[in-house]
């Protein structure tokens, strides 16, 4: 396990770092750590907490156009448990050192990332369903790990995100299934949103194991209990039954149940695009980062007076 170039003195801590992680046990804010595992744990909780404001855009887009006030109820309260997870995020990175405008800067201008799926357009209602079911889903089976990972802050606020998640997800499957009760027009339109989102959620999970540069170290510090393909696959194997129940089919010719794997087979994701999309060339990403940077302009005001209120009255900025 790599713990760095560590003084004598620092050998201690570092064994006990090393002894932390091999017990299961979490690294709390003020213990030792080794310089890479704290600059990948902020570069993932970063990243983490960019996916989580940048994923209100997609869905917000539907708030004003919700066919119904309960609709319009629910898809406020998602967007809204959004931008918390955002904050938690953002908090538990700044017990890292990191700095939260800092973090906002890099996202801004492209040197750090958010999830790809939040790069792809929300094109009718059903988007909000299917995001729901689909990428919420692909979340919590990426999170729910995370509960357990080692770094103590992240893992805990995993424990409140993984709670909402999972309202996230119930409401958007019920709303699908609403649909898929309702007219010919109402299924073929929730047909065509489960086409264009089921192959981008199956790259939220990351590129495959073999090229991934992070998952061998994450793995060896605790920070991910499972490689990516384990999640892509237990993510295929949880939702296949949900399609069939929902009455969609996937967009994928190869998906099949291996009874000798006992998981189902799929077909090959398009690593290409993926790699388009997490380079900037999605369909969507300019206007991602555009819509943030402004928000964050807009919002300027907001924290110039929350500055200045805190420097005349004499509390902590
Ligand atoms: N979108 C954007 N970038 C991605 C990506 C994706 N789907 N998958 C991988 N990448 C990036 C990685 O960040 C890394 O780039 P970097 O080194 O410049 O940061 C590179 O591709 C190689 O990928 P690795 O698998 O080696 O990187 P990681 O070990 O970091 O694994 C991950 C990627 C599985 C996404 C991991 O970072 C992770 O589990 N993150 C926490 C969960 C998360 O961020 N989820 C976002 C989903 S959206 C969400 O939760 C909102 C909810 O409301 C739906």
């Amino acid at each position: 396990m790599e713990t760095g170039d560590t003084q004598p003195g620092e050998a201690a801590l570092a064994a006990h770092f090393d002894a932390t992680i091999a017990l299961m046990r979490q690294i709390e804010p003020r213990d030792w750590m080794p310089d890479g595992y704290r600059k990948t744990m902020i570069r993932q909780i970063a990243q983490h907490a960019h996916s989580e404001i940048i994923g209100m855009q997609p869905e917000g887009n539907w708030i004003t156009r919700a066919p119904s006030l309960r609709r319009k109820a629910i898809l406020l309260a998602k967007v809204q448990d959004e931008a918390g997870h955002g904050m938690y995020l953002y908090a538990a990175a700044e017990t890292l050192g990191a700095d939260r405008a800092d973090l906002t800067a890099l996202l801004i201008g492209g040197r750090q990332k958010y999830s790809s799926i939040f790069n792809y357009p929300t094109l009718s209602y059903a988007d909000v369903g299917v995001i729901g079911w689909l990428v919420d889903g692909a979340a919590i089976c990426n999170q729910v790990p995370l509960c357990r990972s080692s770094y103590g802050p992240y893992a805990r606020a995993m424990v409140r995100i993984c709670k909402e998640e999972s309202f996230h997800q119930r409401q958007g499957y019920e709303l699908l299934l609403t649909m898929m009760r309702g007219t010919a027009a109402q299924q073929a339109m929730v047909q065509e949103s489960v086409d264009r989102f089921w192959w981008p959620s199956l790259m939220m999970f990351g590129p495959p194991d073999d090229q991934s540069p992070n998952t061998g170290q994450s793995m060896a510090w605790g920070i991910k209990r499972h490689t990516n393909d384990e999640l892509r696959q237990r993510f295929v194997d949880m939702t296949v039954p949900q399609a069939d129940k929902l009455g969609v089919t996937l967009p994928d010719e190869r998906l099949r149940w291996n009874p000798e794997r006992g998981h189902y087979d799929f077909g090959e994701v398009d690593w290409a695009e993926f790699k388009a999309v997490i380079g900037g060339n999605g369909p969507c990403n300019a206007e991602r980062i555009a819509r943030r940077r402004a928000a964050h302009e807009d919002g300027s005001w907001v924290r110039e007076a929350a500055v200045a209120y805190a420097a005349k009255h004499g509390e902590a900025s």
